[in-house]
């Protein structure tokens, strides 16, 4: 059977600042898709990470279906007036526009999709961050589709030693989706010179080169390039099939115990280590660190088993503790250098018209200034 899964998340608002959102909010948006779904979804799973609400539904409809992208803007539209009633902050904060336009694709929700023929037994995973941008992905799903120090499996399973084919996208380029296929391993060192820059160049999709069959779908929305200007992090979203063709659940796992450094915690601005969570978990210390959190499952004619959280394992604790450790470190240097992120990227305006302001009063030196003679006495 053919199906579609579409996940599509958005921050509508949350307690305490961008910590998590209300159990009546939460509640109001699974009401919402059960209610409206009802007709044609095969099923559906509403979660939370951090601030953002994930919705993932199955369906027959394929990518890009007007129906389930408005029945995930409606949910968010009703909790949004949720989100009003009990006084949550950033009520409605992830729905840039007023009205739904077909897509919600560039109207603040992020979204990921894949629609592929059911394998007898089709386990993936759903990945949600919270406090960081689209590039967070790119580090584990290049070390879980292209290196074989991470990825035993492309030198032990003949269904992946064809490879894999990468399709990224410059996120800067606001005329239109700018993207690039690349393979590996032949291109590798091209896929690296890309993704060494995670804020402009983010992974959308990889492929088996066997079968072209797709193992991952990410989102990859700035949106700051939406909206012109701050509007909280973007907070993506990422399906991965896994085992047989793809990379077993572990190899797509193993990477997130790096605890690498991604862009995000405290007002979007910072690089901090992305530290693998449970479901449902909130956020704290400095609007942080930036959180990801995985639901794994199985899905069979589109039906749903229930999530397995597979951040919740005593293993996961000691990488915990460990980016706990990485981030106080770097936290350490306050806003000097490499913790804070360059002033292209920063999330707030207010340091570009201070330093405009600086700006005016530099001057340069006269010559004649610099070259008064030094006074010696004696
Ligand atoms: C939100 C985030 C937070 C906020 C901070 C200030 O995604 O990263 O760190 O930026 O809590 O929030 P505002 O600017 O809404 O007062
Ligand atoms: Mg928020
Ligand atoms: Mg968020």
């Amino acid at each position: 059977m053919k199906i579609t899964l579409s996940v599509i998340k958005a921050d509508i608002g949350s307690i305490g600042g961008h910590i998590r959102p209300s159990d009546r909010l939460i509640d109001s948006v699974d009401s919402s898709v059960r209610h409206a779904g009802g007709g044609f979804l095969l099923d559906h799973y509403v979660g939370t990470t951090g601030d953002d609400i994930a919705i993932l539904m199955t369906h027959t409809y394929g990518v890009g279906a007007k129906a389930v992208h408005e029945l995930a803007w409606n949910a968010f539209v009703e909790g949004t007036r949720v989100a009003q009633e009990q006084g949550l902050y950033g009520a409605g904060q992830d729905l840039l526009k007023t009205s739904f336009s077909g897509n919600v694709r560039g109207m603040g929700p992020a979204v990921a999709e894949i629609e592929f023929e059911e394998r007898a037994n089709e386990p993936f995973l759903l990945f949600a961050a919270d406090k960081t941008d689209p590039g967070a992905y790119d580090l584990p799903l290049y070390l879980a589709f292209a290196d074989p120090m991470n990825t035993p499996g492309l030198l032990l399973a003949p269904t992946m030693s064809a490879g894999f084919r990468f399709t990224i996208m410059d996120v800067n380029c606001t005329e239109g989706d700018r993207v690039i296929e690349l393979d590996a391993p032949e291109e590798l060192y091209d896929i690296a010179a890309l993704l060494r820059d995670p804020e402009r160049y983010v992974i959308e999709s990889v492929r088996s080169r066997r079968t072209s069959e797709q193992a991952v779908a990410a989102s990859t929305s700035r949106l700051h390039n939406i909206a012109g200007k701050y509007t909280g992090k973007d907070d993506p979203v990422m399906l991965v099939r896994v085992q047989k063709d793809f990379p077993a659940t572990g190899e797509v796992l193993a990477p997130f115990s790096i605890g690498h450094f991604v862009a995000g915690a405290m007002r979007g601005s910072h690089q901090m280590p992305l530290m693998p969570v449970k479901l449902s978990s909130g956020i704290s210390w400095f609007d942080g660190p930036p959180i990801v959190s995985c639901a794994a499952f199985c899905v069979h004619e589109g039906k749903l088993t229930e999530p397995v959280d597979v951040f919740d394992h005593p293993f996961w604790d000691a990488v915990r503790e460990n980016v706990a450790a990485k981030a106080i470190d770097m936290r350490r240097q306050g806003f000097f250098g490499a913790a804070m992120l360059p002033m292209a990227e920063l999330e707030y305006t207010g340091i570009v018209e201070k330093l405009a302001v600086l700006d005016r009063r530099f001057r340069l030196r006269r010559a004649a200034e610099a070259r008064e003679p030094v006074l010696v006495h004696g």
